[in-house]
């Protein structure tokens, strides 16, 4: 019966051309046994998450394979998409023809279209020639393919420490195009709008962790559109298999929920930070240690996922993890008219265990108090394929969101604990010449009380009622914690 079937569906699809992948959803959580298997063993490519059900891809050749074990299992199946090779198709041709038609600006980037690495690095490059004093770009590795892995630097000089330290990272799973999107765009914030924050803030920026990948998937093969891992040789099934999943290779818990399989698409690597992209990231942030907040950007699913991963254990600091991602999800849903709503939680618990990924790595081994992996929109009706219409909204959504999140932090500006206002920066001629013309400070209000004034945000500790503890010694904890789990 079922031969007869995907005869006669091969058929069908050799037509019009190829059989390509298709999308199923499962019947069974992510977190399913069997689920996990096909997912190890490369016969499918686990797209989205649920407590009730899986999205998954399921390439043509694995198809009976797949059917066969969850028929085995009594998990039901039905077809979400039948043709993804086309949806990808239909997207690359609008942006064909959009790319014939424009011409872009001088920054080299806008927030209404995708962009491929050699647009997003004339970005960077003006960005730092823009920037002046204020940024700092950082090699911090050489990929397979000879790309560069760079991190900028957002900071003011002038103004001494202390201040809040923040790592914001993109791009490090080739596919989720919204991410770097979301990365420039904060970047672009920063040297911008967001300038009055550099009183109180110093900023890491890695646009895209895994420029090789992420370059792929612009390739003109469609199926490359679904690409995760970076391109690594790994020398295994005659070269058939490339790539490790970078975000599986970082060096905690390693190996738990991730597959040593090098075709399947969460291949953890050898052995851990084997990958220059994943090796280079974390020598910048061990050399730039105690820092305040770590935020990954992933896509999709909506949700605000803070440490652990490898386990379904709370850390110490949930309370605290859960308090400041509602921060961002209230500012997001607000800036949305109530449209974007975040589900927030563990990533072991809402995702599913797995290890090796960055959040639990800044937060288990370098110390971070606030760690979150952001999965961004959509829910999984278009899923990597977030439509280019929706990427400004998507952005600047999410710009509010992590504004939101290290005022409350840094408690200073909008999002501040104790309601200040925001601060009027002291412009030094050398800020003047920051960049030309179009930048403004535009500071909002002129008459600070002295005690508002002399404020500096270290001295305030958190509130006794919600935060108990002060960042640092919230990083102590998790420090130690960290100890306690090596065991
Ligand atoms: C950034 O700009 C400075 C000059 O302001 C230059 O020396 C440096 O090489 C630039 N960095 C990169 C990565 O382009
Ligand atoms: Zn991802």
């Amino acid at each position: 019966m079922w031969t007869i079937i995907s005869f006669c569906c091969l058929v069908f699809v050799g037509v019009q051309g190829e059989p390509g992948p298709e999308l199923w959803r499962l019947e069974a959580s992510t977190h399913h046994r069997i689920v996990r298997d096909l997912e190890d063993s490369g016969d499918v490519d686990v797209w989205g998450h649920s407590q009730d059900h899986a999205q998954v891809l399921v390439e043509p050749e694995a198809k009976s394979r797949v059917t066969r074990a969850l028929e085995e299992a009594g998990i039901s199946h039905l077809v979400e998409v039948e043709d993804v090779l086309g949806l990808v198709e239909e997207q690359r041709a609008q942006r064909r023809k959009r790319s014939t038609r424009s011409k872009r600006a001088a920054q080299a980037l806008d927030w209404n279209s995708y962009h491929d690495m050699n647009d997003i690095e004339s970005f960077i490059n003006w960005v730092n020639v823009t920037g002046g004093d204020f940024v700092q770009v950082i090699p911090a590795a050489v990929t397979e393919e000879g790309r560069q892995v760079l991190v900028v630097h957002v900071s003011d000089p002038t103004v001494p420490e202390p201040k809040k330290k923040i790592w914001i990272e993109g791009g490090i799973h080739a596919r989720e195009w919204i991410s770097p999107a979301v990365t420039t765009y904060i970047l672009y914030q920063l040297v911008t709008e967001w300038r009055d924050m550099l009183q109180v803030t110093d900023w890491y920026i890695v646009p895209v962790a895994n420029p090789d990948g992420y370059q792929y998937t612009f390739s003109d093969n469609n199926r490359a559109r679904m690409w995760r891992k970076n391109r690594r040789n790994n020398h295994a099934r005659n070269g058939r298999c490339k790539g490790v999943d970078l975000n599986r290779n970082w060096n905690l818990k390693w190996g738990v929920g991730a597959s040593s399989d090098p075709c399947s698409e969460t291949y953890k690597g050898p052995v851990p930070f084997s990958e220059p992209e994943t090796d280079g990231l974390q020598k910048v942030m061990t050399s730039i240690g105690d820092m305040d907040l770590f935020i990954t950007f992933h896509s999709f699913g909506q949700t605000i996922l803070y440490p652990w991963g490898w386990t379904n254990n709370a850390p110490a600091n949930a309370k605290q993890l859960n308090h400041l991602a509602k921060k961002f999800a209230d500012k997001v849903k607000d800036t949305s008219g109530g449209k974007i709503d975040y589900k927030i939680g563990g990533s072991g618990p809402l995702y599913g265990l797995a290890s090796g990924a960055t959040d639990d790595w800044a937060y288990g081994r370098l110390g971070v108090p606030f760690s979150y992996t952001i999965e961004l929109p959509d829910e999984g009706r278009h899923g990597f394929l977030l439509p280019e219409n929706r990427i400004s909204s998507t952005v600047i959504e999410t710009a509010a969101g992590v504004q939101c999140m290290v005022s409350y932090l840094a408690n200073f500006g909008s999002c501040a604990r104790r309601k200040t206002r925001t601060r009027q920066p002291i412009v030094t001629p050398r800020q003047q010449n920051y960049t030309p013309g179009q930048l403004s400070f535009a500071p909002r209000q002129e008459n600070l009380n002295p005690r508002e004034q002399n404020f500096t945000p270290r001295e305030q500790n958190f509130t006794p009622r919600e935060h108990n503890l002060t960042p640092r010694q919230l990083s102590f904890i998790s420090r130690q914690n960290h100890a306690l789990f090596r065991g």
